[in-house]
């Protein structure tokens, strides 16, 4: 897959839903009713960051429900890409971007949602052929002032603003033209999730999803 390949992608999955859960899944019992959750109430997308032990295993159980999109996040590593695809990984997302890993992406033919902190950052994705890229992490880097600022000069890259977004912020960010959609865990809190509290998660992905962009 090329990179353009892969920013075609990534546009019509930012495009499905205002936002994308962040979800860190530590029992893989939660992973089914939590996607349904999502997705019933109106976001589609969903990136399962590996950072838990069960992560692929959610990936598994996630990608079998209908009208989701289940992709894997921190993806760091060659390996990293191989078993999120084995998986059922239908895109990617990493906090940063190397050759290594786009390569890997490029290969697997795994749309790659990178992440670029910096002008220069965004500039070398956008060198590759990478129009669609994380803003990572958002509110540490600047926030939405700073991703304004970025796309001034740079307004053939769309990103994804990522870490620290929440309802208290999410506007300020989908109001900026570059935005295209926005990545958060405030959609799934643990306490929900430990509660088993599917409802309440459906209410705040309706919540989500009504955002105005
Ligand atoms: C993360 O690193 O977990 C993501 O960027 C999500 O960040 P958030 O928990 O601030 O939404």
């Amino acid at each position: 897959m090329t990179p353009q390949d892969a920013s075609r992608a990534n546009e019509a999955l930012c495009l499905l839903a205002p936002v994308i859960p962040v979800l860190v899944i530590d029992d893989v019992a939660h992973a089914r009713p939590l996607a349904e959750a999502l997705v019933a109430g109106g976001l589609p997308v969903l990136e399962v960051t590996l950072r838990t032990p069960v992560a692929l295993d959610a990936i598994r159980e996630m990608a079998k429900v209908e009208g989701g999109v289940v992709g894997a996040g921190t993806l760091l590593t060659p390996a990293d890409v191989t078993a999120a695809v084995e998986a059922g990984a239908k895109f990617g997302v990493s906090p940063g971007a190397t050759d290594t890993l786009l390569d890997a992406c490029e290969a697997a033919d795994l749309p790659l949602l990178a992440g670029a902190a910096t002008a220069s950052e965004a500039m070398a994705l956008l060198e590759r052929g990478y129009t669609v890229q994380k803003f990572f992490p958002a509110e540490a880097n600047g926030g939405a002032p700073a991703l304004k600022a970025i796309g001034a000069p740079i307004p053939q890259v769309k990103f994804c603003p990522t870490g620290g977004v929440s309802m208290k912020n999410v506007n300020d960010y989908l109001s900026l033209k570059n935005v295209l959609c926005c990545g958060g865990s405030w959609v799934a809190p643990k306490e929900l999730l430990q509660a088993g509290d599917w409802d309440g998660i459906v209410a705040l992905a309706r919540e989500a999803a009504a955002l105005p962009r």
